[in-house]
């Protein structure tokens, strides 16, 4: 019988990561001389990773820093990196590419600012997060990491909110509920990024009318697993796979399931969303 597929509106590559992916690939065209290098993996998702190794583009982090060499080009992905790891890397030598996504960029520049202004930081994220990591280094690793304000205690009489790129806005709802409560200087900025929303919103919508809604990208990836979650709670039949050869069977023998629901994290490349339509589509 066959079964509908619905895209959700919003899925797969965000405007910062496919810069960086963009940046990326362009640069190992142009240059094949010398060596390039991510700091980190370029995006959260193996698939993607593994593309770049083929192409001879490996990962450095900073206990590798030191087989860097004066002409080798060290990308810096989408999530940014503290002004720290900026100056350790430069100290070898290598050029950077700075592909930090401007969002995250602009975070940078409102922890600096209202560091500087005296303001107590509070970033709305997870802690082992390397945007996270990253913005905490504008204002000296100092920021008050939570994900919910419970670890919040003893403010300080100004306080500035920032959230992760991919956070969910309900945390930082409570999070600046809590806040203004116990202190009556506090400037908040919605830094969610919009991409985020937008898949948020879509995935929410899709997973609402499907039987199954599929959420397609890396496990590792925070924002993906947002879409999973979200996902679940609209759509009790709600799976998560990293690529096509992880839809599992039932799918395709339960009669019942009639419309399937895809998303796609903003570190999920086409070409794999594109091997799951075509799988789902080949058991029509
Ligand atoms: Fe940038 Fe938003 Fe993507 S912050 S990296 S466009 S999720």
């Amino acid at each position: 019988m066959g079964k509908e597929i619905i895209m959700a509106e919003n899925a797969g590559f965000c405007f910062g990561v496919k810069r960086a992916v963009d940046t990326t690939i362009n640069i190992n065209n142009k240059d094949n001389k010398s060596n390039i290098y991510t700091f980190g993996p370029l995006v959260h998702n193996k698939d993607v990773t593994n593309f770049l190794k083929e192409k001879g583009i490996n990962e450095v982090d900073t206990s590798t820093l030191d087989k860097l060499k004066k002409g080798d080009t060290v990308i810096i992905r989408s999530h940014g990196v503290s002004p720290n790891i900026m100056k350790l890397i430069e100290k070898t030598g290598a050029n950077i590419v700075d592909a930090t996504c401007p969002y995250v960029s602009a975070i940078h520049k409102k922890i600096k600012k209202y560091y500087e202004l005296g303001y107590q930081i509070i970033i709305v994220g997870d802690e082992n997060h390397p945007e996270v990591i990253g913005s905490n280094g504008y204002c000296n690793n100092s920021a008050i990491i939570t994900k919910d304000g419970s670890n919040i205690k003893n403010l300080h009489n100004k306080i500035c909110i920032v959230a992760q790129t991919t956070e969910k806005k309900a945390n930082l709802d409570k999070v600046q509920d809590i806040v203004t409560k116990l202190c009556d200087n506090a400037v908040i900025f919605n830094t969610i990024c919009n991409a985020t929303k937008e898949r948020q919103k879509s995935a929410e919508e899709t997973a609402k009318i499907v039987d199954v809604m599929i959420v397609v990208g890396s496990k590792s990836s925070s924002n993906t697993t947002k879409l999973y979650e979200i996902s679940k709670k609209n759509c009790e039949n709600s799976i998560f796979v990293e690529n096509s050869s992880e839809i599992p069977d039932w799918i395709f023998k339960n009669n019942n399931i009639k419309k399937i629901g895809i998303t796609a994290g903003a570190s999920t490349p086409d070409w794999i969303i594109n091997e799951v339509i075509d799988k789902l589509l080949s058991f029509e």
